[in-house]
């Protein structure tokens, strides 16, 4: 008898260790903040997401700079968004196998992703990770890019995405925002 009690305690406790482990490996982890941004915005919004997790942060940036012109830059860019082109990235962050959050920003270019967060997420091995969209835009949110990011990484769980205007990026209320969003998506608790 007191043998048998023995052998249920040891299960019970074993079966909490799985349980408990399980549940901190779905909710916490390594996490890397990796953005691309032309004009600041996304860069702004990039550095509150890392101020608020505390994770890592990592810029995004294409071998060839985009024109400064904004007329040039705005063609350049409906070109390359429907032909989902993908520029060459000046670098790639190093030990990306150690994280396996990865919270990806990119300013609303044509209503999806910029280029070269296009290129950054095809690089990347993201099998099982999770990928944490944002985005600043100029009134239309995330536009078509979760799809796009779907296709882009069809092994990884991707969670809800924060779309914020560009110009409320600076806004009092949008840190308590992006806090807010992280609780929700179980980033943070
Ligand atoms: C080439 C280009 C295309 C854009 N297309 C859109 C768009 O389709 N929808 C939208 O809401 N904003 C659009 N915008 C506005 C940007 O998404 C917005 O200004 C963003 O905050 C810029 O981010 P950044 O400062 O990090 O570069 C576009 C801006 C540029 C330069």
């Amino acid at each position: 008898m007191k043998t048998k009690i023995w052998l249920w305690t040891i299960m019970a406790l074993f079966l909490t260790i799985i349980q408990t482990s399980a549940q901190s490996s779905k909710k916490s982890g390594k996490i890397l903040v990796a953005y691309f941004s032309h004009s600041g915005n996304t860069r702004n919004m990039a550095n509150q997401i890392k101020e608020v997790t505390g994770g890592d942060i990592f810029e995004i940036q294409p071998l060839e700079a985009y024109p400064s012109d904004y007329k040039t830059l705005l063609d350049q860019a409906k070109t390359e968004t429907k032909a989902f082109y993908k520029p060459a990235l000046k670098a790639m962050p190093k030990n990306i196998d150690s994280y396996n959050i990865i919270i990806i920003g990119s300013p609303n270019w044509w209503s999806t992703i910029a280029p070269p967060v296009a290129s950054f997420l095809s690089k990347v091995d993201l099998k099982g990770k999770i990928i944490v969209p944002f985005m600043t835009h100029g009134g239309g949110r995330m536009g078509h890019s979760m799809e796009y990011i779907n296709k882009l990484c069809p092994d990884s769980k991707i969670t809800e995405g924060l779309p914020i205007r560009g110009n409320e990026v600076t806004d009092a209320d949008t840190k308590q925002e992006i806090v807010k969003w992280l609780k929700k998506i179980e980033i943070i608790k």
